[in-house]
Parts: C-alpha cells; sequence; structure tokens
C-alpha cells in the first residue's frame, strides 16, 4: 500500500471516467476527475459573466474561484465558491464552453499545481484527464491512454447524457479537435503510455488489463 499513481488520458466518451473509478475502488485508491474541476472553473466563468475570448479575465475568474472537490471514487462532490455544481458541470452550456476555458495557459496552470498537490497529499490515486501522463504526474507508475472509435465514443456519451447521438457526435468532434490543437498542454498520448482501443472491449476487461499492468511492474 505504497505510493501508487496511474495516469489516465484519452479523449471523452473512450471509457476514462468508468473505468478510471473502477479501478480505483479495485485498488482501494482515490480518484481524480481533472476534467470536473476544468467544468467547475468554467461553471464560475460562466457565472461571472466575462467574456470567453477574454483569456485574462477567463485567468482572473479561476484564480479567484474557491474550487474543492473530492476524491472518493464511489461518489465525490464537487463545489465553486461554496456552490454545489455536480449537475450545472454536466450541462450543456459548461460542456460547451469547457476546451475555450481549459485552452487558457494561466487556468491550467493553476488547476495543475492544484492537482499536483491533490496527488501528493493521496498517494494512492487514479487520475484521469487529458494531460496526466504528459504534465501533470510524468512520474506517474502507470500511464494509460485510452481511445474508441468516434461512432461508439458518441453512442456512449449520448446514453449517459441522455442527447441525441448526432449532436454529441458533432460535440465530441469539436471538442476533441480543440483540445488536441491547443497550445497548452494538449491532448496526447505519452511516449510511455499503454494505448488500450476500448471500442470492443468491456469495463471489466479493461481494468482487468490495468490491474495486471501494475502487478507486472511491481
Ligand atoms: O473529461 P471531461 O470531458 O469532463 O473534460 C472536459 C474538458 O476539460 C475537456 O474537453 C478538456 O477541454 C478539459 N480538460 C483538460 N485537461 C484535463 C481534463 C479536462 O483540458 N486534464
Amino acid at each position: 500500500t505504497g505510493r501508487c499513481v496511474v495516469a489516465v488520458d484519452g479523449p471523452s466518451g473512450s471509457g476514462k471516467s468508468t473505468v478510471s473509478r473502477r479501478l480505483a475502488v479495485s485498488l482501494g485508491a482515490r480518484y481524480l476527475d481533472t476534467g470536473a474541476m476544468y467544468r467547475a472553473v468554467t461553471w464560475a466563468v460562466l457565472r461571472s459573466g466575462v467574456d470567453l475570448a477574454d483569456a485574462s479575465s477567463v485567468a482572473k475568474v479561476a484564480g479567484e474561484t474557491d474550487l474543492r472537490i473530492g476524491t472518493d471514487p464511489q461518489g465525490y462532490g464537487v463545489t465553486a465558491d461554496g456552490v454545489h455544481v455536480e449537475v450545472e458541470i454536466r450541462g450543456p452550456e459548461v460542456t460547451s464552453a469547457v476546451s475555450a476555458v481549459a485552452a487558457v495557459p494561466a487556468v491550467r496552470a493553476i488547476l495543475v499545481a492544484r492537482q499536483r498537490e491533490m496527488i501528493a497529499a493521496a498517494g494512492r490515486i487514479v487520475v484521469e484527464g487529458r494531460d496526466i501522463g504528459s504534465v501533470v504526474a510524468p512520474d506517474a507508475d502507470l500511464k494509460v491512454y485510452l481511445t474508441a472509435s468516434e461512432a461508439a465514443r458518441a453512442a456512449r456519451r449520448s446514453v449517459e447524457d441522455a442527447t441525441d447521438v448526432a449532436v454529441t457526435a458533432a460535440d465530441l468532434a469539436r471538442r476533441d479537435r480543440l483540445d488536441s490543437t491547443r497550445t497548452a498542454d494538449p491532448l496526447t498520448q505519452a511516449a510511455d503510455a499503454v494505448v488500450l482501443d476500448t471500442t470492443e472491449l468491456g469495463i471489466d476487461e479493461v481494468v482487468a488489463r490495468l490491474r495486471d499492468l501494475l502487478t507486472e511492474r511491481g
């Protein structure tokens, strides 16, 4: 039960959240959803009314927001300035604005620092996001990059969010493009990441593969 950090990156709909949570439960580890942190900051930015294109104002809101997030894989709370935002951060307003907010380097600097503190405090933790293996925790014990076909990802997300699959597919494609092409810490596969395509794999199979990998690495 020493230190163990697992970094799980990949595009949305790749199965990251479900796999990361289940893996954390089975390891008796903490879990950090860094996407929820970017979403909560986006919620605060939208509430403040600042222009999304005004990077310095967006960064100022990010710096002034009291963001708290739990690390229990079985259910964590997210608050921004004391307001519970678990539901709102999954809504369409936040989802369509989050990639713009996450592209601001000063926002990333603030959140990456927080993430590193939380990882150090937890010791044993599964962390999911876009830049965990490449930037946040380059010394992770295991780095995983999950992918799936665009069709499979859109189908999963539209079931989870109860939205139309064509609308979801368009939104995923737009966010993937923004997340992969931004200059600050884009979505990338770390050179030493294990790549798993989950299109044809069940969640249990993916979790079992990752557990085996961790065992192999001691
Ligand atoms: O994972 P999730 O879909 O909740 O992430 C929402 C958005 O937050 C992503 O589309 C991306 O723009 C941003 N994000 C990021 N870096 C992370 C996690 C999420 O830029 N580590």
